[in-house]
C-alpha cells in the first residue's frame, strides 16, 4: 500500500480505502473467478460443502442453528487463508483453474494492507506498533465469498442480519456493482456505496475492546436487490487464537475500563452459538 489513502465515509468506523496498492489485474481475476464459481451448478459447488467441523469452511450458510429459523438470503463460501499452515485445501476450488492461486496472492497482498492499517490504528491510539504486530502475528485471515440472490419481494428478506464482525477489521471487496450494504449510525441505517475497486473497511469487535471503545465496531446488514445478485468478498482479519480479549493498558485512561475480559476462543464460541443479532456479544462485555 504505497500511497494508501483512507476516506472516512458516513460513520467514522467504516472506511473506503483507495490506492491500496493491490494490483488491478489480480482483483479483476479474482472477481471473474468468484462469479464463475457461484454460477456453477449446485452439485459442483456442493463438492466443497461445509462439513460441520466447527470452522464454517466450505460452501453453505453461516449461523444456521435450527430448522425453524428464518435464514439469511445468501449463500456463502468460506476458507481460512492464514496462517498458511491452517489452510485446508480440500475446501479450495480447483476450478476455475486460476482461483486457488488468485486467493493465495490476494491473501498475501492483504497482509500488507492490514499491516498498514494496524500501524495507523496503533499510531492513533498511541500504542507501540509492535504491540499490534504481536496481537495479530501470522495475520490470521479468513475469506468469505458472499452471494445474495435477487428476490422479487426483497423487502421480505434480509441478505445478512444486522451484526458487527468479530474481527480486528474486515476488508470488503464488491465483486459486482450491486449495492446493498448498510451501516447503522445513531440508530439509523445508512447505505454505503463502494467506489470502484476501493475496499470498504469495517472495524470489528476485537478492535473495539482492545481500544477500550475509542474505536467502535460498526453494525451492518445487507439488503437484497429485486433483480440482480450482489456478490462480495470479505476478508476477516482477527487476532491470534490465544488472545485474552481486554482493553490494552496503554489506552485505559484514569483506570477506567469500559470492557471486561474474555478469551478470544470463548468470544468466538459465543458468536457461533447464536443467530447474528446486532452487537449483542460485545454488549455483554461492556462494564
Ligand atoms: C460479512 C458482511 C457484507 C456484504 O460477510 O460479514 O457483513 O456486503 N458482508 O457482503
Ligand atoms: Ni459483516
Amino acid at each position: 500500500m504505497a500511497t494508501g489513502e483512507v476516506h472516512s465515509q458516513c460513520a467514522g468506523y467504516t472506511l473506503s480505502l483507495v490506492n491500496h496498492g493491490v494490483p488491478e489485474e489480480l482483483i479483476e481475476g479474482l472477481k471473474a473467478n468468484t462469479v464463475e464459481f457461484f454460477n456453477k451448478p449446485l452439485e459442483e459447488k456442493m463438492v466443497y460443502k461445509q462439513d460441520n467441523d466447527g470452522t464454517l469452511q466450505g460452501y453453505g450458510q453461516a449461523f444456521v442453528l435450527s430448522e425453524e429459523q428464518k435464514l439469511d438470503w445468501s449463500d456463502m463460501f468460506y476458507v481460512m487463508t492464514r496462517p498458511v499452515a491452517l489452510r485446508n485445501m480440500k475446501f479450495w476450488p480447483t476450478s476455475p483453474s486460476t482461483f486457488r492461486d488468485n486467493i493465495d496472492r490476494y491473501s498475501l497482498e492483504l497482509t500488507e494492507v492490514a499491516s498498514c492499517l494496524w500501524l495507523y490504528i496503533a499510531t492513533n491510539l498511541g500504542v507501540a506498533p509492535e504491540v499490534f504486530a504481536q496481537l495479530f502475528k501470522d495475520h490470521p485471515q479468513g475469506m468469505r465469498f458472499n452471494y445474495y440472490p435477487p428476490c422479487p419481494e426483497a423487502d421480505k428478506v434480509i441478505g445478512i442480519s444486522p451484526h458487527s464482525d468479530a474481527t480486528g477489521f474486515s476488508i470488503l471487496l464488491q465483486i459486482n456493482d450491486v449495492q446493498g450494504l448498510q451501516i447503522r449510525k445513531d440508530g439509523e441505517w445508512i447505505s454505503v456505496s463502494a467506489l470502484p475497486n476501493a475496499f470498504i473497511v469495517n472495524l470489528g469487535d476485537i478492535t473495539e475492546v482492545l481500544s477500550n471503545g475509542i474505536y467502535k465496531s460498526i453494525e451492518h446488514r445487507v439488503l437484497i436487490n429485486t433483480e440482480h445478485p450482489r456478490i462480495t468478498l470479505v476478508a476477516f482479519h482477527g487476532p491470534h487464537n490465544s488472545l485474552i480479549l481486554q482493553p490494552l493498558p496503554e489506552v485505559v485512561r484514569d483506570g477506567k475500563l469500559n470492557y471486561g475480559s474474555m478469551s478470544y476462543q470463548e468470544f468466538m464460541k459465543a458468536l457461533f452459538n447464536k443467530k447474528l443479532e446486532g452487537k449483542s456479544i460485545i454488549e455483554k462485555l461492556k462494564l
